[in-house]
């Protein structure tokens, strides 16, 4: 097999998208268009990648400044012939080439293949069958359906615009043949471009031989140009994604109502309710169970644990069969330990819960460290911000923490303590007494009337 060079057009500026966002950062499935085209341009293993960019500049190349990628800087969109040309300085005469869009963020690894099989010593073009082939590029066949030419929408004749077999953009060759193509290519056509699409009448003129591959994915040769294209193929791509769920034994309550925006791995009898989003890399242990409207990111959940609806987990380790929300909300740096229990309007940021401890209602706990088999009752508030800096909270084994409790940290409640109902805590409590800090001065006024209203 010949090195392959990969050569991605992404320099287009997507007017119709009406954004200031260059149109291939605009993401499917939470990553950018063109990080998908990368993505599948990488599993072909090239020698090179090369990305020709216009619109939008600098903002383009920062997006993938972690990637090995030459870029190509296409000033003026003088057309796809125009973009390739700027490549040149770049290709590898022993290699070929794989022309990629991007904008086509659907774009399938086995159809590159096989078009980079053929691309030796031939000309292999993606091509399709379309329904309404306005627009497009139709592949050009003579009697015996040799491939003879593209020709583009706005150049063609009437009969060949009845041609349903179009371009899809994508093809490959060998730079041998490429190299001298591009430098005889013209913008003598209806839109005063230099197309690249030219290089097939050249091939034939010069006994090259032109394959067409057919596709029938439209999806995944389709380009995104507006708002309405992103989210067409968004919903194809979660679809994709949701049947790939179900097929390995995932219940989903609803296909048509699942986001995922990255990455989600599950274990036997994972269930999933409706309207839930998944970020990053997330992995749900066997007999999960997300309840509906959960926004889920970069999470592990072990197995047996269960969601409840409206649940918000971010950056966060849930241990085996635990119980969290609903309305809980998880932040970063949490890591709970089996059998917990995180109830409603409970708020935990990076803090660490050990086994069989709760905190069931209305608290924030942050930067806090729970020992085992702890209970925090309602409307505990772990004060761990003095205005400067954060502090942190350690409460040990078998503590019991009274409702509407303030524990001023830095502080450390002994092992087994009980902090009594309404304190606030602003000293270490000891092991095994009970501590509190309350108004002794109850009052009762015989005779109170409450205040009525005044009528006008
Ligand atoms: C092109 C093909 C057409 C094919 C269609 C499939 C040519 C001349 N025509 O049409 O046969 O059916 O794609 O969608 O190749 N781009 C650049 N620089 C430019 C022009 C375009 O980088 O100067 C990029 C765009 O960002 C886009 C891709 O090339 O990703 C295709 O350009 P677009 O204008 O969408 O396609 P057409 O030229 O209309
Ligand atoms: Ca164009």
């Amino acid at each position: 097999m010949m090195p392959l060079n990969i050569i991605i057009l992404a320099a287009g500026k997507g007017t119709r998208m009406h954004s200031n966002t260059p149109k291939v950062l605009h993401a499917i499935g939470g990553k950018s268009i063109l990080a998908h085209v990368i993505d599948c341009a990488k599993m072909l293993n090239p020698s090179k990648i090369i990305v020709a960019y216009g619109y939008g500049g600098e903002v383009v190349r920062e997006a993938f400044l972690l990637e090995n990628i030459t870029w190509v800087n296409q000033v003026e969109q003088l057309g796809t012939g125009h973009a390739v040309q700027q490549a040149l300085p770049f290709l590898d005469i022993d290699a070929q080439s794989l022309v990629m869009l991007g904008d086509v963020p659907l774009v399938d690894v086995a159809a590159c293949k096989a078009l980079i099989e053929q691309a030796n010593n031939k000309l292999a073009i993606l091509s399709f069958n379309k329904a309404d082939p306005t627009g497009y590029g139709r592949i050009v066949r003579a009697d015996n359906q040799n491939v003879i030419a593209i020709v583009e929408h706005k150049d063609a004749t009437v009969t060949q615009r009845n041609i349903v077999e179009v371009n899809t953009g994508i093809m490959a060759m060998p730079n041998m043949h490429l190299t001298k193509w591009l430098s005889q290519l013209t913008n003598n056509n209806a839109q005063g471009e230099y197309y690249l699409t030219d290089i097939v009448a050249l091939a034939v003129q010069q006994g090259v031989e032109v394959v067409a591959e057919m596709t029938d994915d439209e999806w995944s040769v389709t380009g995104i140009n507006s708002k309405t294209d992103l989210s067409a193929i968004e919903r194809v791509y979660q679809a994709r994604i949701a049947q790939k769920l179900l097929l390995q034994g995932v219940t989903l309550k609803d296909p048509a109502r699942l986001d995922v925006r990255g990455s989600v791995s599950c274990g036997k009898d994972v269930e999933i309710d409706v309207n839930c989003v998944f970020e990053g890399d997330v992995n749900l242990g066997d007999n999960v169970k997300i309840s509906a409207n959960c926004v889920i990111k970069n999470a592990t959940i072990k197995a047996g644990a269960q969601i409840a609806p409206f649940t918000h987990i971010d950056d966060t380790e849930i241990g085996e069969n635990s119980r969290i929300g609903p309305f809980a909300r998880l932040r970063p740096g949490t890591t709970l330990a089996a059998d917990t229990h995180i109830g409603n309007f409970v708020e935990l940021k990076n803090s660490q819960v050990d086994v069989g401890s709760k905190i069931n209602h209305l608290s924030y706990v942050g930067d806090t460290t729970v020992g085992k088999q702890v209970n925090i009752g309602a409307g505990t508030i772990t004060c761990n911000y003095d205005g400067a800096n954060k502090h942190r909270t350690n409460i040990e084994d078998d503590v019991f923490i009274g409702s509407d409790t303030q524990l001023i940290a830095p502080i450390t409640i002994g092992k087994g303590a009980t902090i009594g109902a309404g304190s606030t805590i602003t000293k270490d409590a000891p092991a095994d007494q009970l501590t509190f800090c309350r108004s002794k001065d109850q009052k009762s006024i015989k005779g109170w009337k409450r205040p009525s209203k005044i009528q006008k």
